[in-house]
């Protein structure tokens, strides 16, 4: 199919009837308005090429609908993401017909794709070098997240790459701030890592926060992977989806997109209202990001474990003209935490610990090596306590937030 379809739930207002509200929104975001149009006759009929059509429409047991709308093809500006989501996600959530509406899902075609993640889950196992393992990937956001310099930085950084782990990023309200100034945070955490890797050998990313206005976002990237970066942090919901596409498709950029999505709540976190979580997940995969934070599922974030799951596997699944997305799970997790995401979520993920590291009370290296206990435990199917009495970071970080 070459046509976008588009699931919504909605709610008509009282004494609305339901096939009339779901054609309103398909009106609305097509060729209609709230009334018939001169400028629509004879001849210039040919609009209605545009029309679209409600595809479905099923009453649920909550009073509420679930509706499928198709949007012809040729009604997209292929590439133009803020323009898609004008069609998809525009004036329909104002429309005082509807009490709520709900973007749930989008089923994007091929012909409307862009050109997807440059490294994929597998382009960056293979940068560092856990390509033949199947253990997830361990990450850490510096904390606290805002208020280092970028000495310190440097030195909470090195702390958690002699742990051993995969990745290191700034937090999302982290970029270019006078107390610690993004290109010398870059250049002393870049220098950190490599005396890190002089000592254990591995490779460490670290995701510079390179969050801005549209007009200097892609000049900054280039700038940052000329000093060094081998990977870049957008928080795609402020800067805007089109902010990754630039990137991915900017020549010389040649580093990992890693996707934070702050303020998602906003549009995700009422189950009636708003965007859900996959169409986001969906274009940031279009966009070219390479890893996505999609939720937890025993986290801080109040996520619902079902949807992380099912996005994940979304963004995941393989497609012939799209790589996958390394998802991220974070937001309160714990070495205590690690078996439930695994359980739930498998290998292919990266489990992020900002206080669950940098709170530990032995201080970051151990916080790094209890989190990677964890995960070997879980692999191996040992309870964490039991794996615990022979790994004491593990021991310490249990003992201070449990195992649940
Ligand atoms: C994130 O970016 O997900 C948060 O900063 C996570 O921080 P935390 O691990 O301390 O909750």
């Amino acid at each position: 199919m070459k046509d976008l379809l588009a699931t919504y739930y909605f709610r008509p207002k009282e004494g609305v009837d339901a096939a009339y509200a779901a054609n309103a929104i398909r009106e609305e975001q097509t060729t209609g308005t709230w009334t018939d149009l001169s400028t629509v006759n004879e001849e210039t009929a040919y609009v209605h090429a545009l029309d679209g059509s409600v595809e479905d429409l099923v009453e649920l047991p909550d009073g509420g609908y679930l509706t499928k709308i198709c949007f012809p093809h040729e009604i997209f500006e292929k590439g133009n993401i803020p323009q898609y989501l004008s069609v998809i996600a525009g004036n329909l959530f104002g429309l005082g017909k509807l009490e709520a509406v709900r973007l749930l899902d989008i089923d994007l075609p091929e012909n409307l794709a862009g050109c997807g993640p440059k490294f994929g889950i597998d382009g960056i196992r293979k940068i560092v070098g856990t390509e033949v393992s199947c253990r997830p990937h361990i990450g850490t956001i510096i904390k606290p997240k805002v208020g280092l310099n970028p000495k310190d930085t440097a030195q909470v950084a090195y702390e958690a790459a002699l742990g051993g782990l995969d990745l290191i990023k700034d937090d999302e309200t982290l970029t270019n701030q006078t107390f610690c100034p993004l290109f010398d945070r870059l250049e002393a955490v870049m220098d950190a890592l490599d005396r890190a890797k002089d000592e254990t050998g591995k490779q460490v990313l670290y995701a510079v926060n390179v969050t801005t206005g549209g007009d200097r976002i892609v000049e900054l990237a280039h700038k940052a992977v000329s000093a060094g970066a081998n990977m870049l942090m957008v928080d795609v919901l402020t800067a805007g989806f089109s902010a990754i596409q630039a990137l991915a498709e900017a020549p010389g950029i040649n580093v990992p997109i890693h996707v934070h999505r702050t303020m998602h709540g906003a549009l995700t976190r009422n189950p009636h209202h708003g965007i859900a979580m996959r169409p986001i997940a969906k274009l940031v995969r279009s966009s070219g990001g390479d890893q996505l934070h999609t939720g937890s599922v025993s986290g801080k974030m109040g996520s619902k474990a079902g949807e992380v799951i099912a996005d994940n596997r979304e963004i995941t699944k393989p497609l012939s003209y799209l790589k996958p997305v390394f998802p991220v799970s974070s937001g309160g997790l714990h070495p205590g935490k690690v078996a439930a995401e695994i359980a739930k979520l498998g290998t292919d993920i990266v489990l992020q610990a900002g206080g669950g590291i940098h709170g530990h009370p032995e201080g970051t290296t151990a916080g790094t090596r209890a989190m990677l206990q964890a995960a070997e435990a879980a692999i191996l199917g040992i309870p964490a306590r039991e794996y615990a009495t022979s790994h004491p970071e593990l021991a310490a970080a249990l003992a201070k937030w449990g195992d649940a």
